[in-house]
């Protein structure tokens, strides 16, 4: 089958490649979106393995619909008893952009339309929408006038994976934050800190990345698939139980957090243990200046999603704030790479340190980069009485000039 799984703007690469390793044989790979095809099979592995996966599409039509009347017969000439069974349940989501129809409200409202008749003229009764817990879950997205209609495949979208108990004020999407930590290159072994951790989105998908645990396996709900008339029970059963027989017991890396404010800690620690991984990650309430490398012999990542200030009048807090950040990093983290993700690029030049690569990425409708710092040994050490000659790669410091900014 025709599948496409969409992402956040900049994840399509990584997401095709998670993709590829399932088993998927890829298409497309398009703006927040990759297409590929597979069997059942790799669609139910996809809806338990994806980290980077939003929504699950399957499409079954495609049309233009210049007018409301275009869109209404298009609609009309899928046969809907293919799709929505005796009884079931269903809803739209639509998306639109680019094209004459102003609201993907309307378009939604006039899809339900045109199947809901059809359904009263072949045979007397009415499917009932369910926009909450709906059996079958259709998805439309209208660009240019040109319309895909899918089946969602997973119902709803796979960021909320269901472990997520409470939040702070500003808390990752989780599938942005399992790229993070994919984009860090993280090898699932190496120490990664959190020294800004919030509700640990960024800790505990790297937990579930590290254990090997399938984020599906936190579903609430049927999945959409369960709905459909080609689903095949015996086959999502033995592909959720390999899902859970990957599961690694014995902790793969030191995973640590720490915030601030100790409320969030304590709603960081409920999402952990939501998570099955409270044996795994650590977590302490402590100011980012006083972070600390759990070892000095073996180096590992910094991860962290610093407050941006978006109310006007935290200028100034917030360059003390990315100043604080980069002192701390140079001075407690040597050997490590640090990936600061934020949206306050101004703030960010404070940090000190020229960034390795920026990955341009969103947090919701905010322009943010992923800023990649190295931070190299050595240049912080207690003065000796003796100090050996600095070697070459010593002499470099934390990487050369300052940050110049965008
Ligand atoms: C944008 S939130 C992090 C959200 C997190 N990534 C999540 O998914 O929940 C920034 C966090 O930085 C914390 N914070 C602010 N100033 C801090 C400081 N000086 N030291 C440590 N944490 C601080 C805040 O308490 C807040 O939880």
């Amino acid at each position: 089958m025709h599948l496409t799984a969409t992402t956040q703007f900049g994840l399509e690469e990584l997401l095709a490649d998670e993709l590829y390793s399932l088993g998927a044989d890829i298409t497309h790979i398009g703006s927040r979106a990759v297409e590929f095809i597979g069997d059942q099979r790799l669609l139910y592995e996809v809806a338990l393995w994806s980290r980077l996966s939003m929504r699950l599409l399957r499409p079954f039509a495609a049309f233009y619909a210049a007018d409301e009347k275009a869109l209404y017969r298009e609609v009309s000439r899928i046969d809907w008893q293919d799709f929505i069974g005796p009884g079931q349940t269903f809803a739209i989501t639509s998306v639109v952009n680019r094209s004459t129809f102003e609201h993907s409200l309307f378009v939604a409202q006039l899809t339900k339309d045109a199947i809901v008749d059809q359904f009263r003229e072949r045979t007397g009764e009415r499917p009932s929408v369910d926009t909450r817990t709906p059996d079958i879950r259709l998805h439309l997205r209208m660009s240019e006038n040109e319309v895909i209609l899918s089946l969602d495949a997973a119902g709803d979208s796979l960021h909320r994976r269901g472990y997520r108990q409470h939040t702070n004020e500003a808390p990752l999407n989780e599938v942005l934050a399992a790229g993070l930590v994919m984009l860090s290159g993280w090898d699932g072994k190496k120490p990664l800190i959190d020294p800004m951790c919030g509700s640990a989105t960024i800790l505990t998908e790297a937990g579930l990345l590290a254990q090997r645990i399938a984020p599906g396996l936190f579903h609430q709900g049927k999945f959409g698939f369960e709905n459909w008339y080609d689903f095949e029970p015996e086959l999502w059963s033995q592909v959720r139980e390999e899902a859970k027989a990957q599961r690694l017991e014995e902790p793969q890396a030191y995973i640590a957090g720490s915030d601030l404010d100790p409320k969030v800690i304590d709603m960081a620690a409920a999402n952990i243990t939501a998570a099955g991984l409270e044996d795994f990650i650590r977590l302490s309430v402590r100011d980012v200046k006083d972070a600390v490398a759990p070892s000095k012999e073996e180096p590992g990542i910094v991860i962290t999603n610093p407050p941006y200030g978006e109310r006007i009048g935290e200028e100034a807090e917030m360059e003390a704030l990315y100043k604080t950040i980069g002192d701390a990093l140079k001075a407690n983290f040597q050997g490590y790479d640090a990936f600061v993700f934020t949206g306050n690029l101004e703030a960010a030049k404070r940090i000190g340190l020229k960034a390795a690569r920026r990955t341009p990425l969103f947090n919701g409708p905010i322009d943010c980069r992923l800023l990649k710092y190295e931070l190299y040994r050595g240049s912080r050490r207690a003065p000796s009485p003796h100090p050996p000659a600095p070697s070459p790669a010593e002499r470099g410091s934390y990487g050369g000039a300052e940050d110049g900014g965008e």
